[in-house]
């Protein structure tokens, strides 16, 4: 039997290992210990070794409700809280917890601005197999999304809509921790999830947000239980701190749509804002886009927010303020009309169906690791990611298929990259003989 520690023997001084080793040993951790954290962790006396040790032992022993509410509120206050209460109209923005192909933040943004939302949207980067809005948007020649608070005020007060990245002031904790996570295995936890996204989204001055919690195979939330006890959280805290919450429970375990990676996607979005898209995330856009526009106080429920979306749309109305928001953030505009102006991939590679029947299934986690091994993703918090290769799944699940007809068409640069994604997506694809029954994408509405 070891001797257990003595948790009485106090410092007379607050110290990181303790807090590491209170947590590791499955003890809740005190209000001071997470701001101690928080604080240390910002502005640099808690190097990243501590750090991460501490995110680990989260991830293993996890947190209180209590607790994940203090993380968030204290990772909160380590920024700035943005105040666009001088823009006339509602605030509303959306978030997901990662996906693969999930690009529904470079259509709904746009849409729901179009119908009159004043869209403050600030993104993330790629996270372990998941892509991020900012990266792929990095793909858009020119296009700016460092902009300080002035900045994002006068494109809001014009356009109606920013797409920016995160600032140094808003959550600088997050910031931190979110480049840590990434690369150490310390995604998967409700606590951390839960602190990261709501710590820079009541940051972001927005007065409604609409949350998109992935669960499946391909999710950080592998089970509804896990994801709906997330997203309950995310709500909860999200509703005590002013900013009305609300969440949708949806299926990640195929990709979403046909684009995987980062140029690749931004075409697929443009492509659905021009009534082109496939339709799960035609779909799935404007579900979460009519709940910004219902949240924005502009209809008076989701059915009338999502024809006035699907107007909108076949208008052409989003697609037309994409491009007024390219065009204010100094991007090039003209890719909207001509995809050969984004970075592409010199070579490129298709892998064919073995044997004929209908794809049953595709395995979003291996083709998130597949676009990884193009290197449009990071291994290390260093890494620069690589706007140009990906892939396009040209055969989806119940689609029909003869022996040798294309399943997916590599873009790549480095062949044994190429090589490395080949094998996980031949692996990734399940043909059989009778077509698969469909499956919901929403699975369920968290609203408090
Ligand atoms: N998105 C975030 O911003 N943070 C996470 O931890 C997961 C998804």
């Amino acid at each position: 039997m070891g001797v257990e520690p003595d948790y009485t023997l106090r410092f007379a001084r607050m110290r990181a290992v303790d807090v590491i080793r209170q947590k590791r040993d499955g003890l809740a951790l005190s209000d001071e210990a997470i701001d101690f954290f928080v604080r240390g962790v910002t502005d640099g006396s808690i190097p990243d070794y501590q750090a991460t040790a501490l995110l680990m032992a989260v991830l293993w022993r996890g947190m209180s409700d209590e607790e994940a509410a203090w993380l968030t509120q204290a990772m909160t206050r380590s920024g700035d809280r943005a105040d666009f209460s001088a823009i006339p109209g509602a605030k509303v923005d959306k978030h997901s917890t990662g996906g693969v192909g999930d690009k529904t933040s470079l259509i709904l943004a746009p849409l729901a601005a179009a119908c009159g939302v004043i869209v403050p949207m600030m993104s993330g980067r790629a996270l372990g197999h998941t892509g991020g809005t900012v990266d792929k948007l990095e793909s858009i020649p020119g296009l700016r999304l460092s902009l300080d608070l002035d900045e994002m005020k006068r494109a809001l007060g014009k356009v109606g809509c920013v797409l920016i990245q995160q600032t140094s002031r808003i959550a600088p904790a997050d910031k931190k921790l979110y480049a840590l996570r990434d690369v150490t295995a310390t995604v998967e936890s409700v606590p951390l999830i839960c602190a990261s996204i709501m710590s820079k989204k009541i940051a972001e001055g927005i007065d409604g947000l609409v949350l998109d919690v992935k669960t499946g195979r391909a999710a950080f939330m592998k089970t509804v239980d896990d994801a709906r006890r997330l997203a309950t959280l995310m709500v909860t805290i999200g509703n005590k701190s002013g900013v009305r919450s609300e969440a949708l429970l949806t299926a990640m375990n195929v990709p979403l749509g046909r684009a995987v990676g980062n140029s690749v996607e931004v075409i697929e979005s443009i492509e659905t804002l021009k009534g082109r898209g496939p339709r799960d995330l035609e779909d799935l856009s404007v579900a979460l886009a009519a709940r910004m526009v219902r949240m924005a106080g502009l209809e008076p429920t989701n059915a009338a927010a999502e024809s006035r979306v699907r107007k909108a749309l076949a208008a052409g109305a989003g697609v037309e303020k994409f491009r007024e928001v390219i065009e204010h953030q100094g991007g090039d505009p003209k890719v909207i009309d001509d995809y050969n102006r984004l970075p592409t991939a010199p070579s490129r590679e298709v892998i064919t169906a073995p044997g004929g029947g209908f794809v049953a299934d595709i395995d979003a986690m291996a083709i998130g690791r597949a676009s990884m091994a193009l290197g449009a993703g990071r291994e290390k918090a260093e890494d620069a990611i690589d706007p140009a290769p990906g892939l396009w799944i040209k055969a989806h699940v119940g689609d029909r298929v003869s022996a040798g007809d294309p399943l997916v068409e590599i873009l790549y640069r480095d062949k044994r990259r190429s090589a490395e994604a080949a094998g996980l997506i031949a692996r990734a694809y399940s043909i059989e003989d009778a077509p698969p029954s469909p499956a919901s994408l929403i699975l369920e509405e968290i609203v408090q």
